[in-house]
């Protein structure tokens, strides 16, 4: 794509993510790989794209553009196992509409699965060399951080009593090292495959954290409202907004949906707050003046805001 012409973000994704399925296509070879893979948004590999096109101004050779989508298929790999490994840890029996990979393969593939997705995406960083290596290593440590904290926070979180703004804190964490390090890793990565350094790679971290967070809050939100409740902040939330604490010896499904249903509306209006705080933050940071100026960059403004209200869409709400 030439850039002195003015580019859409729609066409900019949907010819992207294109280039990314040809990608997943002609470098996994593994059936069940594929069809782990298939479906995705490809969100966190559409913005290592951007971010790469953001930095050589669409300038790029076609085998630097060729590795760039290396780059993003590491991703989505490493994305793809951690959503294997996830619905196992949640018992979710469905992702993207079918049977989750451990339904239809048994736990003990499906842990497996998960090991060699993230070692094949690790050995694509690899091949790009040990700073593009280390940030995918650092990236999964925090995923699995993030997904440690909040599987103690499920078994404890229950019984917390604590203040409002210290079950915001623990959630803020665990949102931020689960979530949002994969995204601040993927905005990273396309600066890295642009031979950048410095500022800019900070830039770009700090921009797709901020897109993360949003994403998380907004994946969340969606879920509250759909009746799935989020059991580890939702509960100490009730106990906090009401006098009578829900304990974890007589939890009762009914009991915290009447508590969230009256309560429904602070919950709803803090989480449209924050979504709209980070996704505002990410617009700003894209301004920096670090990033060069191409139509690009006019694109950066516009993603946060374009992923937010797509999620959104679905209980009808937009920010
Ligand atoms: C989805 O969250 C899950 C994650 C963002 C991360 C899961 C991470 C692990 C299981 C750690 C292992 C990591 C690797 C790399 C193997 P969610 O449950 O809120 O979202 P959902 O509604 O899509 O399930
Ligand atoms: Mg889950």
């Amino acid at each position: 794509m030439e850039d002195n012409q003015s580019i859409k973000l729609d066409d900019f994704f949907d010819t992207t993510r294109y280039d990314i399925e040809e990608k997943i296509s002609s470098t996994i070879s593994d059936e069940k790989i594929r069809e782990i893979l298939h479906g995705g948004k490809r969100l966190r590999s559409l913005l290592t794209q951007l971010t790469f096109k953001t930095c050589t101004e669409g300038k790029e050779t076609h085998e630097d553009y060729q590795r760039s989508l290396e780059s993003a298929v590491s991703i989505e790999l490493a994305h793809g196992a951690s959503l294997i490994h996830d619905d196992i840890i949640d018992k979710d029996a469905e992702r993207r509409g079918k049977p989750a990979f451990h339904i239809k393969e048994g736990i003990g593939h499906a842990i497996l699965t998960g090991h060699r997705m993230l070692a094949m995406g690790f050995d694509i960083a690899l091949n790009h060399g040990k700073v593009v290596a280390k940030l995918y290593v650092d990236s999964w440590n925090e995923v699995v951080n993030g997904e440690i904290n909040e599987v103690d926070f499920n078994r404890n979180g229950h019984k917390e009593q604590s203040l409002k703004s210290t079950i915001f804190e623990a959630y803020d964490k665990i949102i931020d090292l689960k979530t949002a390090s994969l995204f601040s890793s993927a905005c990273e990565a396309g600066a890295l495959e642009a031979n950048m350094s410095g500022d800019i790679l900070k830039v770009f971290r700090q921009y797709g954290r901020e897109i993360g967070l949003a994403y998380q809050l907004a994946d969340d939100l969606v879920d509250l409202a759909n009746g799935e409740m989020i059991d580890s902040v939702i509960i100490p939330l009730l106990n906090r907004l009401e006098k009578k604490p829900i304990k974890k010896t007589s939890f009762k499904r009914w009991e915290i949906k009447r508590k969230f249903a009256k309560n429904e509306d602070k919950i709803r209006q803090y989480y449209i707050d924050e979504i709209t705080k980070h996704v505002r933050k990410a617009e700003e940071i894209s301004k920096s003046d670090v990033i060069p100026h191409s139509s690009y960059k006019d694109l950066l403004m516009d993603a946060p805001s374009y992923i937010i209200n797509r999620m959104l869409s679905e209980i009808n709400i937009s920010i």
